[in-house]
C-alpha cells in the first residue's frame, strides 16, 4: 500500500487541478477540461476521501461551500435595498422586538404579525414593468446585486407574463430560491447543502447549467410598487397567489407573542416533514403604514423579525484554545475542535467569546463539548462535558498579556454598569502590537469599509510579511512590479487589483469613517457623524483641532463614542493616516436631503412627546432635511417642550433668544 504521504500528495494534486478548473470555468467563462473530464476528477477524489478516512481538505467539492459563482455578472444597484433581518432565539427576544415597536409608536397601538416560514435559499428580485419580467437581480451585498435574468427565468415558479388586470405596472417582487430536499439528495456530493446548492446553480454563467438543478421559487415581499394599493402584507400575499405566484402555504396573521410560540412550537416539530429547509419563522408587523412609519436601521427592518429554530449541535474535543485579536486589541479565544458535520457544514472552530466566558463554563483544552450551530451565526460552545474529563486536566489560563506583542491586557471598567468588562484587550504600548496594526489594514478593506475585490484578509497578511505595506494607505502604492512576480499572482489579477483598488478611492463619508476602524465608531455611528460633518475637510478640521465636543451634540452619539475617537486620535500617527488618506481618497461630501422645508433648521426635544417616540419624530424631521441635535446653543433654532420639560433646558433656551415650540407647534411646522 502506498505510504500516507504519498496518497495526501496525490490527493492535494487532484484537488488543486480541480481548483484550477473550477477558476477557468466560473471566473474566466473558458473551461480547460470535458465536463465529463471534470465529473471524473471531482469522483476521484470524493472515492480517495471515502477510502482514506485521515484525507480532509477545506478546498475537497465535499466541503466546499458550493460552486465559486462567476464574478462577471453586470451589477445592479437596487432600488430599496435588500437588508436582513434580526434574529430572535427565546421568547424574551420577541418581547423585546415588540417593546421597541411600541417604544418608536410610543403608544400601545393594536397590530398583527404577517407570519411566514423563512425558507432557508437564497433571496431573489424581479422586477416588472407592464406586466412583464424585465430583470431578475440576485441580492449581492444588499446595495448592489447582480443582474442574473436568464437563470431565473429557468425556474418555472416564476412567471415571465402576468395577465391580471389587477397587477401593477410597475413592481418589484422579491422572494426566495431553493431547491427541494429530495432534489438536493440526487445532487448532495457536489455541495455542503441544499442551500448552498440554490446558490451555486442561480450564478452559473451558462442558464443551461442552472436548468439542471430543479430550483423554486415562492415570493414574500416586494421592494416597490408603483401606486401601491395594498393595506397589509397578507393581503399583498394573497394577491400574490392571484398574480400566478407560489407564497408559502404555511403563512399565516397571528396577534401576539403567545401566538406566536404556541406556533412557532409546533411548527418546530413540522418542519422536517416539510419537502424543504426551513430555519425558522419570519414575523413582520401586518400594517404596511405601520411598517412604514417603522422603517429600518442600517442593517434590518425594525417591523420584522426571523425566529429561529433551534439550533444543530454535535460533540467533539476541544484541541486547543487560540487567542485572536481584533483591531481594537481584543483578546478573543476560539476553540480548535476535532472537526465534525453539523448541519452539513464541516465545523472545526468555535468561539468562545471572551475570558469570563471560558471561565464561567470552565472549558478546558481536551474537553468533550457540545457545539452549536445555527445558520450563519459562528458556531459557540454549548456546554462542557464534565463526566469525559480526564483527571488531569487543567483550567485554561488566559493570558495576562497580549500573545502577539507582549504588551499588558487590561478589561476595561463601565462606568454605567460598574463592571468590569468581560473583554480583555491589548493595550499596544507604543504602537507595537503589529497584529492590531494588521486587523486595522483588514478593517479598512472589509466589506462595508472600501470593499477591495481580489484584496482579501490572506492578501493583506502576505503583503504585511513582504513589507508591502504598514499602513492603509500604502495599499494605494503598492509595488505591482513586485507583486506580479509573487506565488500566485500574474499579470491578469495584478491587472484585476490595480483596477479594484482605483476604484475603491471614490468613498461616501460615511464608510470612510468606519473605515478608519475606531471602537465605538460602527456603521450606524459613522453614518450619524457623517450626516452631521458633512465633509471630510469638517471631520479632518474636528480631529486636528481637538473640536470633539462638536460630535457631541450629535444626536445617537454619547460620551463612549467621543471618549473613543479623543482616544484614538490621541495618537499623533492616527492623526497624519487621516489626513494621507483624506488626500488620497475621493470622499463624496454628505449630500443630506436639502428639499424640505426644514432645510437649515434645528432641532432639540425636552420632555415627553405625545403618541409619537423621539425617534420617529427625529425621522420624520429629518425627512423634511431638518436637523437633530442633544444640546442647547447658539445653533439651535427650536426646542420642542414635550410633557414635563427640563426647566433649565427651557431657561437656557430662552436666554439665548432660541424659540421654545409645543408639539402642536410641531405638528404644524411639519406640514
Ligand atoms: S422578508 C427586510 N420574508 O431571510 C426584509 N425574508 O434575513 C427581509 N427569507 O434575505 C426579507 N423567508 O433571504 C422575508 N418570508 C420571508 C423570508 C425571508 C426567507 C430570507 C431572505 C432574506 C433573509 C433575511
Amino acid at each position: 500500500m502506498a505510504s500516507k504521504s504519498i496518497i495526501k500528495e496525490k490527493y492535494l494534486d487532484l484537488i488543486k487541478k480541480l481548483i484550477k478548473c473550477d477558476k477557468f470555468y466560473f471566473e474566466k467563462n473558458s473551461p480547460i477540461i470535458l465536463d465529463s473530464e471534470y465529473d471524473a476528477l471531482k469522483k476521484q477524489i470524493l472515492d480517495l476521501e471515502n477510502k482514506y478516512e485521515f484525507l480532509n481538505n477545506k478546498k475537497s467539492p465535499s466541503n466546499k461551500v458550493g460552486y465559486k459563482p462567476s464574478k462577471s455578472f453586470e451589477k445592479f444597484k437596487h432600488r430599496v435595498p435588500m437588508l436582513s433581518l434580526s434574529n430572535a432565539f427565546y421568547e424574551n427576544d420577541l418581547v423585546n422586538f415588540e417593546k421597541k415597536i411600541f417604544n418608536y409608536l410610543d403608544s400601545k397601538l393594536k397590530f398583527n404579525y404577517s407570519v411566514e416560514p423563512k425558507i432557508d435559499g437564497i433571496s431573489a428580485s424581479l422586477i416588472y414593468k407592464n406586466n412583464r419580467l424585465i430583470s431578475g437581480v440576485s441580492r449581492g451585498d444588499g446595495k448592489i446585486g447582480e443582474v442574473i435574468t436568464e437563470n431565473l427565468k429557468t425556474i418555472k415558479d416564476i412567471p415571465i407574463e402576468i395577465k391580471s388586470s389587477t397587477f401593477p405596472s410597475e413592481i418589484e417582487v422579491r422572494g426566495e430560491v431553493f431547491i427541494k430536499k429530495k432534489d438536493f439528495t440526487r445532487i448532495q456530493n457536489n455541495f455542503a447543502n441544499p442551500r448552498n446548492a440554490a446558490s451555486g446553480s442561480l450564478r452559473q454563467k451558462d442558464p443551461k447549467e442552472t436548468k439542471k438543478i430543479p430550483l423554486n421559487f415562492v415570493a414574500y415581499t416586494f421592494g416597490y410598487i408603483k401606486n401601491n394599493p395594498f393595506k397589509y402584507q397578507s393581503q399583498f400575499l394573497n394577491e400574490l397567489k392571484n398574480w400566478g405566484f407560489k407564497t408559502n402555504r404555511d403563512n399565516i396573521v397571528l396577534n401576539d407573542v403567545n401566538e406566536l410560540m404556541e406556533f412557532h412550537k409546533n411548527f418546530e416539530n413540522k418542519r422536517f416533514n416539510l419537502d424543504y429547509d426551513v430555519d425558522g419563522l419570519v414575523y413582520k408587523v401586518n400594517d404596511l403604514k405601520l411598517q412604514n412609519r417603522l422603517g429600518f436601521t442600517s442593517n434590518s427592518p425594525r417591523w420584522a423579525i426571523a425566529h429561529k429554530f433551534s439550533a444543530d449541535s454535535a460533540n467533539t474535543k476541544v484541541l486547543n484554545i487560540e487567542i485572536q485579536l481584533g483591531r481594537t486589541g481584543a483578546l478573543t479565544p476560539v476553540a480548535k475542535v476535532e472537526p465534525v458535520n453539523i448541519g452539513g457544514v464541516v465545523v472545526s472552530n468555535a468561539t468562545l467569546h471572551n475570558e469570563d466566558e471560558i471561565k464561567r463554563k470552565d472549558i478546558r483544552i481536551g474537553d468533550i463539548v457540545k457545539i452549536e450551530r445555527a445558520g450563519d451565526v459562528i458556531p459557540h460552545v454549548l456546554e462542557v462535558d464534565k463526566n469525559k474529563r480526564s483527571k488531569n486536566s487543567k483550567p485554561f489560563d488566559f493570558p495576562l498579556r497580549c500573545p502577539f506583542c507582549g504588551s499588558k491586557t487590561i478589561k476595561d471598567f463601565n462606568k454605567v454598569t460598574k463592571k468590569f468588562d468581560a473583554v480583555r484587550r491589548c493595550l499596544n504600548e507604543n504602537y507595537k502590537c503589529e497584529k492590531i496594526e494588521i486587523e486595522k489594514i483588514k478593517h479598512f478593506i472589509s466589506k462595508d469599509a472600501l470593499n477591495i475585490d481580489g484584496l482579501g484578509k490572506k492578501v493583506v497578511e502576505n503583503f504585511w510579511e513582504l513589507k508591502l505595506i504598514k499602513k492603509p494607505q500604502d495599499i494605494f502604492y503598492l509595488d505591482y512590479d513586485r507583486i506580479k512576480n509573487l506565488d500566485g499572482w500574474g499579470e491578469l489579477s495584478v491587472t484585476n487589483l490595480k483596477s479594484s483598488i482605483e476604484k475603491s478611492k471614490k468613498i461616501s463619508l460615511q464608510r470612510f469613517i468606519y473605515s478608519i476602524g475606531i471602537r465605538h465608531i460602527g456603521i450606524e455611528n459613522a453614518k450619524l457623524i457623517s450626516d452631521s460633518v458633512q465633509n471630510v475637510k469638517n471631520f479632518v478640521d474636528i480631529v486636528q483641532n481637538n473640536k470633539f465636543n462638536q460630535i457631541l451634540n450629535i444626536d445617537g452619539i454619547g460620551e463612549t463614542q467621543i471618549n473613543s475617537l479623543k482616544n484614538f486620535f490621541s495618537i499623533q500617527r492616527n492623526i497624519n493616516n487621516l489626513i494621507e488618506l483624506s488626500k488620497i481618497l475621493v470622499i463624496e461630501n454628505k449630500i443630506l436631503n436639502q428639499t424640505g422645508h426644514l432645510k437649515n433648521k434645528s432641532f432639540m426635544f425636552t420632555g415627553k412627546l405625545d403618541g409619537i417616540s423621539r425617534a420617529e419624530a427625529k425621522s420624520i424631521i429629518e425627512q423634511n432635511s431638518g436637523m437633530i441635535i442633544s444640546s442647547i446653543n447658539k445653533n439651535l433654532n427650536y426646542l420642542v417642550a414635550g410633557d414635563k420639560p427640563t426647566k433649565r433646558k427651557i431657561e437656557q433656551a430662552k436666554k439665548l433668544n432660541i424659540k421654545v415650540i409645543s408639539q402642536k407647534q410641531l405638528k404644524i411646522l411639519l406640514k
